[in-house]
């Protein structure tokens, strides 16, 4: 049922307070700010590296848990999409403990993964949002992703939801390794406990400046979207959505390969998506955004208060976001980069909840 919305994923958009809030629930403990996970004092404390692989969003969601898992807990991760990642032929160790992320837990390409992992004598954990699929039925551990179900093709609120998995599955990690302190976990899972009232206070507050914006990106014909650190794969998300319910063709990259090749595209008729928090990477993606300018490419910068405050430049646009903890800009940063694509889709009149040439569920290789 949409409710009162147009469109499945408009609802999953707005869901997304009371989706990550039962998600916390699942892996939070909230009476000592701990974080209850499987793992968290067996395969964790033991193990040499991680090797995830998923297809598409859960994917890029595993990117940016591979970026987590390396800061919160020193614990190096292999990862790739599904669909290369078994023809690699990554020399494993007994040490390496893999991780499958999934919404359908039905995608085939990851579960051939998971199969290949399993001859190979890994240990094997799956980040699912659905409990009686096959993935969740063959790996050894399932992590519960709980965002509801999700019926819009493009995924949105279990996107959020996997990294809200990942964030507590990071901090977990890094308890068990000793990379944080007591005192630093209750820090990070109070930041991850402030989500669902941040979520939900961006969500009522964008949506008139992300539709100003998508009824201009809506004649483009060519998106780029730039980030630094987990703003980089939260780029290829946002080009992701835009395609697939657009049909604008976008792409994603680090800022920093910006002068490596796509320069070249920048001219007074290229949109130029930049996912900027005020972070440690900040000064150099602002750097990235001069030579844009100078170039006349029309930049939309989304970042939050300081950010905001901090850049001398002339945007196209602004998206200004609360100042979050680093933890939670991900799952922040993920709103208005759904809302742009949900709202451009709408104005170019596709099909949204059912864009063509896509499934759900993808259960061929
Ligand atoms: C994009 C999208 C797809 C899926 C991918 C994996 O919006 O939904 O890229 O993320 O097909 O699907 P699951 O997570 O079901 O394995």
């Amino acid at each position: 049922d949409k409710g009162n919305y147009r469109h499945f994923m408009e609802k999953e958009i707005y869901d997304q307070p009371e989706a990550i809030s039962d998600t916390l629930g699942h892996y939070i403990n909230f009476s000592d700010n701990q974080v209850v996970a499987a793992w968290r004092d067996t395969v964790f404390t033991n193990v040499q590296s991680l090797a995830i692989s998923a297809c598409g969003t859960a994917y890029l969601a595993g990117l940016i848990g591979k970026y987590w898992f390396e800061h919160y807990a020193r614990l190096p991760v292999e990862i790739d999409v599904a669909s290369e990642f078994r023809y690699r032929e990554i020399p494993f160790s007994p040490q390496v403990a893999a991780l499958f992320i999934s919404q359908s837990g039905e995608t085939a390409d990851t579960l051939a993964c998971l199969r290949y992992c399993k001859e190979h004598g890994l240990k094997t954990g799956a980040v699912v949002n659905t409990p009686e699929s096959t993935i969740a039925r063959e790996s050894d551990t399932v992590f519960p992703i709980l965002a509801g179900p999700e019926i819009g093709v493009a995924s949105t609120k279990a996107f959020t939801c996997q990294l809200a998995v990942l964030a507590a599955l990071a901090v977990a990690a890094g308890r068990a390794r000793g990379t944080l302190t007591e005192k630093e976990e209750q820090t990070l899972v109070a930041r991850l406990a402030e989500m669902p009232r941040v979520i939900g206070q961006v969500l009522n507050s964008i949506q008139p400046r992300i539709e100003l914006l998508s009824r201009e990106l809506a004649k483009c014909r060519a998106v780029l979207y730039l980030g630094r650190g987990t703003s980089f794969p939260l780029a290829m998300e946002g080009a992701l959505k835009l395609k697939e319910i657009s049909y604008i063709h976008a792409q994603g990259y680090a800022a920093g390969e910006l002068k490596h090749g796509p320069i070249a595209l920048i001219d007074e008729n290229m949109p130029v998506i930049v996912i900027a928090p005020h972070d440690r990477f900040f000064d150099k993606t602002a750097s990235n955004m001069q030579e844009v300018a100078a170039r006349g490419g029309r930049i939309i910068l989304i970042t939050d208060e300081k950010g905001a405050r901090a850049l001398k430049l002339d945007t196209m646009q602004t998206i200004v976001l609360p100042n979050v903890d680093e933890i939670i800009a991900p799952m922040i940063f993920s709103l208005p980069v759904q809302l742009l694509a949900y709202h451009t889709a709408v104005f170019a009149g596709t099909d949204v909840d059912q864009p063509r040439n896509l499934a759900k569920s993808v259960t061929v290789e």
